[in-house]
């Protein structure tokens, strides 16, 4: 393997992340995970010891389609939409309008963990794929946890597969081109997380940090997005969209090679380009942890 010389460190660091430009492809991500994401919140709806809903925070919403899911599997709850970037929070009232909930639909501008104490009280707190992003995750849960009703719940998003969009072996290039890209991504979470405000080591075993919170662990299951090849052409879209963006971002740690590679993956005109392969999928698996507030 060719090394990284020449290449110098990003300027910027990996823990400010443009959320607002991001709010498109979070979208997409989201939507296409619907399904899995309407399937998890029927099963905390089915728990025998669910409370009934009456408000629920979606804590790092962004562009808010799980919220508006919850409002529509928790017909009785009212949603807040939680999320430190306005451009975000604007997208999520959009859609709730579009969708109906708008009545039952709020957003609260608040920067974790600061403005925990603004959040109120809720039956339900999801936190989906946003509690990695605050320095202290043990002291953010134990927050999270001060604002549960009795019985209600806590849902995590942490954890599950990365996505898998393309075979092994695509005839370019060395095999292997997303395995490294996963291993490239682990190392710039890692810089992501050691960068945050009070950044603080965990283990991340989620059922041993709601206990510690003093909640009880209710169960994980993960959800699976499996869409084979050939992709419709939204799905094919999001790809190429995730692609360009993890070449933005990890693209210096990777080899020379690896980077050529997926400049031709992204060139419209090539013919063994991400826009023209006929073997481009996606398959990836969500993990939503449960704990809950006990009597
Ligand atoms: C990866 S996105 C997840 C969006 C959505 N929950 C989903 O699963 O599709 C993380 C979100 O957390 C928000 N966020 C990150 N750090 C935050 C903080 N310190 N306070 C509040 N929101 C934050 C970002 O603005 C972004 O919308």
């Amino acid at each position: 393997m060719s090394s990284h010389a020449g290449h110098g460190h990003h300027d910027t660091h990996a823990a400010d992340i443009d959320w607002d430009v991001l709010g498109p492809l979070l979208e997409q991500e989201a939507e296409l995970n619907g399904t899995q994401y309407e399937e998890a919140a029927r099963w905390i709806a089915a728990l025998p010891t669910a409370p009934k809903v009456r408000r629920v925070l979606d804590i790092g919403s962004g562009p808010g389609v799980v919220s508006c899911l919850l409002a529509e599997v928790f017909p009785e709850a009212e949603v807040v939409a939680v999320d430190a970037t306005p451009a975000l929070l604007e997208r999520a009232t959009n859609r709730a309008r579009r969708l109906g909930v708008i009545d039952r639909f709020r957003t609260l501008e608040a920067e974790l963990p600061s403005d925990v104490d603004r959040l109120g009280e809720a039956d339900l707190i999801w936190a989906g794929n946003s509690l990695h992003h605050l320095g202290d995750q043990r002291a953010a849960l134990a927050g999270f946890a001060g604002l549960l009703r009795t019985g209600g719940t806590v849902a995590l998003v942490e954890g599950g597969l990365p996505a898998r969009r393309l075979p092994r072996d695509i005839g370019i290039g060395e095999p292997g081109l997303e395995a490294r890209m996963t291993a490239a991504a682990a190392t710039r979470f890692e810089r992501m997380r050691s960068e945050l405000p009070g950044a603080k080591r965990e283990i991340e075993d989620w059922a041993a940090l709601f206990t510690a919170v003093g909640l009880v662990p209710q169960g994980t299951r993960s959800f699976l997005l499996d869409l084979p090849a050939p992709v419709p052409r939204p799905v094919r879209e999001h790809v190429i969209a995730s692609i360009t963006r993890e070449r933005d971002v990890v693209g210096d740690l990777l080899t020379a090679e690896d980077r050529a590679v997926l400049d031709r993956l992204l060139d419209p005109e090539d013919p063994e380009g991400l826009h023209h392969r006929p073997d481009v999928h996606l398959l990836a698996a969500r993990t939503v942890h449960l704990g809950r507030r006990g009597d």
